[in-house]
């Protein structure tokens, strides 16, 4: 076994380590690992969103520049492709871009990232949005069932032994190297500036954002009915919660996304995800309320009657952002999109 923090970023601990000494975990877990150069992941949400199921051509336009800008000078080193129908009905195409490397984003960026400039993309059928989390290495923490590596993680150079920080609630916290001697308590408030249809919130400090995925393509016969008729059911009616109630608890807005390929069809992947007010809202969501229980406890009776994960790929990735590592724009979307959740009511 070895930590979830890498060696490099052990500090001595004022924060307390929530595991308990002679911990064994009841499962293996793993983290991915990324080379010690790497201080910054970036991870950027571009979405289109309209009516329907068929994208306007200015939304299937906009996507195809994207790809095409993607492959320029300093462009991500990794990305993947999600569509949701949202809360109000409206479908949502997301391409999600990775780098490892601040600088190299802010030049792609300077250069190529027009989507939410009103003289680029103004729409009147197809909504813009743009979520990017720059944050610090040590403010990314993952957690893997398997070896198969999702999100930024693919860009790691492979995965941990097996983790002991796993298994017991407020174990995500433990995996945090920044958590070892901060708090990462939630300050300030989300600001809103309206120039036209373009909505640019301010973050504020220590927001959190996870991406918690799965994976059933490997899973045949029982497992995979079981998964797709309990397990699934449940995770969308929690994924409905967040998303439709969630702001009450502390969760900004939720999507749960279907992975799709290059040519938008679905594989047997998805994730949800999702912004918050504060990593502690997000623990307390998941070791408290009903949804997240009841996901937990239906993936423990699979596990036990199965003798294992038997195929289903489960990982996510968490991440705590200073004020200063996000970026959140929005171009003609309705109300309920991210974080014009919270926007207060004019
Ligand atoms: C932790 C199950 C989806 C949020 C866990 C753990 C399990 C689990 C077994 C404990 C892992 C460990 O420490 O070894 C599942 C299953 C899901 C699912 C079966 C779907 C099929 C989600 C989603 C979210 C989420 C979609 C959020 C949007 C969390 C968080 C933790 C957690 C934040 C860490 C809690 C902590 O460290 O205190 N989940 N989960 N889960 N889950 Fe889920």
């Amino acid at each position: 076994m070895e930590s979830a923090i890498p060696d490099r970023l052990v500090l001595e601990r004022t924060e307390p380590l929530r595991m308990r000494s002679n911990w064994s975990p009841p499962s293996p877990a793993f983290s991915a690992r990324f080379d010690d150069h790497v201080d910054t992941v970036v991870m950027a949400y571009l979405g289109t969103q309209y009516r329907g199921d068929v994208a306007p051509n200015s939304a299937i336009d906009a996507v195809n520049e994207l790809r095409e800008l993607t492959t320029r000078a300093d462009g991500p080193a990794h990305r993947d492709a999600a569509r949701f129908v949202d809360a109000s009905g409206y479908t949502n195409d997301l391409n999600v871009l990775y780098w490892l490397d601040l600088g190299t984003y802010q030049r792609w960026a300077k250069e190529n990232l027009r989507w939410t400039d009103p003289s680029v993309h103004a729409s009147e059928d197809v909504g813009f949005f743009l979520e990017v989390a720059t944050p610090s290495f040590d403010r990314f923490e993952t957690i893997f069932g398997g070896r198969k590596m999702e999100g930024a993680s693919v860009l790691s150079h492979g995965i941990s032994d097996e983790i002991p920080e796993h298994g017991y609630w407020g174990s995500a916290r433990d995996r945090f190297p920044v958590a070892q001697t901060n708090p990462l308590s939630p300050n300030g408030s989300l600001e809103f500036a309206r120039d036209g249809d373009l909505v640019v919130v301010t973050p504020h400090e220590n927001m959190c954002l996870i991406r918690s995925g799965q994976d059933w393509a490997k899973t045949v016969d029982e497992p995979r009915e079981r998964y797709l008729g309990t397990i699934e059911p449940v995770l969308a009616t929690g994924m409905k919660f967040l998303a439709e109630e969630g702001l009450e608890i502390g969760c900004y807005g939720n999507r749960y996304v279907t992975v799709v390929d290059d040519d938008g069809a679905e594989l047997s992947k998805s994730y949800g995800t999702s912004w918050w007010h504060s990593l502690a809202e997000l623990e307390k969501w998941s070791k408290s309320h009903p949804t997240h229980l009841k996901i937990f406890g239906t993936f423990g009776q699979y596990v036990h009657e199965f003798g294992g994960a038997v195929g289903l790929r489960l990982y996510h990735e968490v991440t705590v952002v200073e004020a200063d590592q996000a970026r959140f724009e929005y171009l003609g979307c309705h109300r309920q999109t991210g974080l014009l959740n919270a926007m207060p009511s004019a």
